[in-house]
């Protein structure tokens, strides 16, 4: 029978397949009421025959529109328009049916101000002073693919492919709490350990543990960013003290916590970030003296710790805290990768079990054949392998860079050749960062500006130039275009 109806569609060649030019032409033609709730649609043999297309493609355009709820199909009788249409008021098909890209805004509010990271990523072919990222290139891969392999294995032979422990496998637990108490003097058990995806996870889940809308979280005048940003997710009031060449001052964040009631402190005491300064042990002292008095935590974002030049480690304030005032937060970011994703925190039992709580909500668990792989390379000692070695390139790179700096910067800016850590803090005097780093960037030299380490949105006359992941003769290339700049840089 010869239906009514007749689709108006010229076809096109062009981005949209002939199956969805058919499911526009009709929702258009419902639209408009050329096709009324309930009419009968030409068969897909009819409508092929008449556009000249394969039958397949009217039936896959049918099967599309029923989905949308358009039209609806009955056994042996035909495709009909659906009776009930969907809503689309005030929505003219038209222009949805033109634009087929997701609009640049969505139709409705978002909640909160929005976060102000962004990722600030050069072009691949740039160097980058970064902010103090590792040698990815030296990453043991063919180890970690092997161990890797062996933990899909494993897991799957015991039955632990799917839904686990939120903390993370036990095993890993065991082992980073064992490598914490051995080498880093915390005393921790499995129970005191909860994997994430990276310290910023940790500090995240700190931030969500403790902090309620209001409460006072001290950092320092300049510190790391995201860490700051997490805790103003969760509604805290940051508070800031200064850091000097022995880190926090201790003195200040006393007369902070006798005027307010300090919830938190955040630090990164080994390597402090920005400036690279190592907390003095007096200072350390001090800070948990404070936190028994005055009963806040400490987050300890112990990001880095493998990696100090000039002596051993200090050893992290978690260790000296018999009391359960310290969070510590540890990664393997700095150690293998930061694409491993892998830290944890190492915490009270009783709070390492609400963040437990908390990871059921955002991600449900790790990777556990990962969490296997790096497992089985902690015990193999190819992590301690690995950490020797690229101990040994940053020492190299860290005293290369150090002179091909003091032959650029010509007096015109100062640096302590850091204990350890990846990056350099370099002070300029008077001279505008913006500029310089606009002109680097001209020569294909990425560095971060400065200002969103302040916390107090005070301007920063310094640099935070990470070197370990450039070889040396990047270093030397680098420093080059840094000094090119400078030169180009008036006061
Ligand atoms: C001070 C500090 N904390 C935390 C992180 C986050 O590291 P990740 O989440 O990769 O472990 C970084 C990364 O650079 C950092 O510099």
């Amino acid at each position: 029978m010869l239906r009514p109806w007749h689709l108006s569609l010229a076809l096109t060649r062009g981005k949209k397949s002939v199956s969805q030019q058919i499911v526009h032409a009709v929702i258009e033609d419902v639209r408009r009421g050329r096709l009324a709730p309930g009419f009968p649609l030409p068969g897909s043999r009819e409508l092929g025959e008449t556009l000249g297309i394969n039958r397949k493609t009217v039936m896959d355009a049918y099967a599309e529109l029923e989905a949308q709820g358009w039209v609806s199909t009955q056994t042996r009788r035909g495709t009909f328009v659906a009776e009930n249409l969907p809503q689309l008021e005030n929505v003219s098909v038209d222009k949805r049916s033109r634009s087929r890209t997701i609009p640049l805004e969505p139709s409705f509010k978002l909640s909160r101000p929005e976060v102000t990271l962004a990722a600030d990523l050069p072009p691949s072919k740039w160097l980058s002073f970064n902010d103090g990222a590792p040698e990815i290139r030296h990453v043991p891969i063919e180890a970690v693919a092997r161990a890797y392999r062996n933990g899909l294995r494993s897991t799957l032979q015991l039955r632990r492919l799917g839904y686990g422990d939120p903390r993370g496998s036990e095993g890993l637990r065991s082992a980073l709490a064992a490598m914490l108490t051995a080498d880093r003097g915390l005393a921790a058990g499995a129970d005191n350990i909860c994997l994430t995806r990276g310290s910023q996870m940790g500090i995240f889940l700190a931030a969500q543990t403790l902090i309620n809308p209001g409460d006072t979280v001290v950092v320092e005048t300049l510190s790391y960013p995201p860490a700051r940003e997490a805790f103003r997710r969760v509604g805290a009031e940051i508070a800031t003290v200064h850091v000097d060449d022995d880190g926090i001052n201790v003195e200040d964040l006393e007369r902070v916590c006798r005027r307010k009631r300090v919830r938190a402190v955040y630090v990164t005491p080994h390597h402090h970030f920005p400036t690279t300064v190592c907390m003095t042990p007096e200072r350390r002292m001090r800070l948990i003296l404070l936190a028994a008095q005055f009963g806040f935590a400490i987050i300890e974002d112990d990001y880095e710790h493998e990696f100090h030049f000039s002596h051993q480690p200090m050893l992290p304030l978690a260790s000296f805290d018999t009391a359960g005032h310290v969070i510590y937060v540890g990664s393997l970011s700095k150690l293998l990768s930061p694409s491993l994703r892998l830290g944890y925190v190492c915490a009270p039992k009783s709070l390492i079990d609400r963040m437990a709580g908390e990871v059921m909500m955002i991600d449900r668990q790790g990777d556990p054949a990962m969490e296997a792989a790096i497992t089985e390379l902690i015990e193999a000692g190819e992590i301690h392998r690995h950490t020797r070695k690229m101990l040994r390139h940053y020492i190299e790179r860290r005293a290369k860079f150090a002179d091909g700096l003091n032959a650029v910067l010509r007096g015109r800016a100062r640096f302590n050749v850091p204990d350890g850590g990846l990056a350099f803090w370099v002070r300029f005097d008077g001279i505008d960062l913006k500029r310089l780093v606009a002109r680097c960037r001209e020569k294909q030299l990425h560095i971060q500006m400065p200002d969103a380490f302040s916390s107090s949105g005070q301007a920063v006359g310094a640099l935070r130039l990470g070197f370990a992941s450039l070889d040396v003769k990047e270093l030397a290339a680098a420093t080059a275009r840094l000094g090119a700049a400078l030169a180009e840089t008036k006061r």
